[in-house]
């Protein structure tokens, strides 16, 4: 039976968006929820044709594109930027606005107001923040004001820090039963959705089937009602070390990086531009404009 209390109805989808009704279908389905992340249009294009039920803006953008260390330091401009790029590429797909460190700890206004603009600046369709605890007075502000919310419990990297670093979550029946009182703690607040980052599979396969609404699984096991993985990581883009729960499916990089080489030493070995990269012009054009440069640099010399 459904905890969730009553909520006004989200803004009206776009035409051909996945209604958001049917994930909650697709779990009680048992029909595995994809969702990937996205930073930019083509990604949101092309997660959409491979097929993709959910895209996330993801904060990692602040890592995976950004160059930085952790995802603390995307900002609110940034992330509106980057999401706006991947809802002008996605249309099948739900896009979910990640809200950056800093967009929704500090009151229910900033949080609601931040999230609104995810919505009406990025197109988003929703938005996901991380953590339980005070931030369930958040989901249930942004909720109401009738922007769908995804929560994100376990391995939250906003607060790697204080969770000793990038490492699993929940490994002790202490900690997963805290785990599992926040999961049922946020679907009361309303998320319509939840995702679950590097937690014992039995943990998160638990807190799976005591929820009504969908987990998506980062490294939390097959039992999730979806996975998430980074675009990055699944394409072989990232260069760091990669977490046990990665799955690398192309080597990207390694083709950019030969394409790129290849390009270079064309150009220093002059096989490119060739004849069919080039613009050219009528001959009876071009003698005129050989001699009508020849006319100026005569009149310059004179001048001179
Ligand atoms: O920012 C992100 O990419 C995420 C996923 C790991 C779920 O939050």
């Amino acid at each position: 039976m459904s905890i969730r209390p009553q909520r006004p109805a989200p803004a009206t989808p776009a035409p051909g968006r996945l209604p958001i009704t049917e994930l909650s279908e697709m779990k009680a389905r048992r029909q595995p929820i994809v969702m990937v992340t996205a930073y930019d249009a083509p990604g949101g294009r092309l997660a959409d044709q491979a097929g993709a039920d959910l895209v996330l803006g993801g904060d990692s953008a602040a890592m995976t594109v950004l160059g930085h260390d952790s995802t603390v330091p995307a900002t609110m401009e940034e992330m509106l930027i980057l999401t706006r790029a991947v809802t002008r590429g996605a249309r099948r797909p739900l896009v979910i606005a990640d809200m950056p460190f800093g967009s929704f700890q500090v009151s229910d206004e900033d949080a609601v107001g931040n999230a609104i603009r995810f919505v009406k600046e990025a197109g988003a369709d929703a938005v996901k923040l991380e953590g339980a605890g005070a931030m369930l007075a958040r989901v249930k502000a942004i909720v109401d004001a009738g922007i769908p919310v995804m929560g994100h419990l376990g391995l939250t990297p906003q607060s790697a820090t204080m969770l000793g670093g990038f490492k699993a979550q929940g490994r002790s029946a202490e900690k997963a039963l805290r785990l599992y009182d926040d999961a049922r703690a946020l679907e009361a607040a309303g998320c319509f959705a939840l995702v679950l980052e590097a937690v014992p599979a039995p943990v998160a396969a638990r807190i799976t089937r005591d929820l009504t609404i969908p987990t998506i699984g980062i490294g939390a096991g097959p039992d999730c009602d979806g996975q998430v993985l980074v675009w990055h990581d699944i394409l072989g883009l990232y260069e760091g070390r990669a977490a046990r729960f990665v799955k690398r499916y192309a080597e990207i990089g390694e083709s950019i990086r030969s394409a790129l080489a290849e390009f270079a030493g064309d150009v220093r070995e002059h096989r490119f531009p060739e004849e069919q990269h080039t613009y050219a012009m009528p001959d009876d054009e071009l003698t005129v404009f050989e001699s009508a440069v020849s006319d100026h640099q005569e009149h310059a010399e004179h001048r001179g």
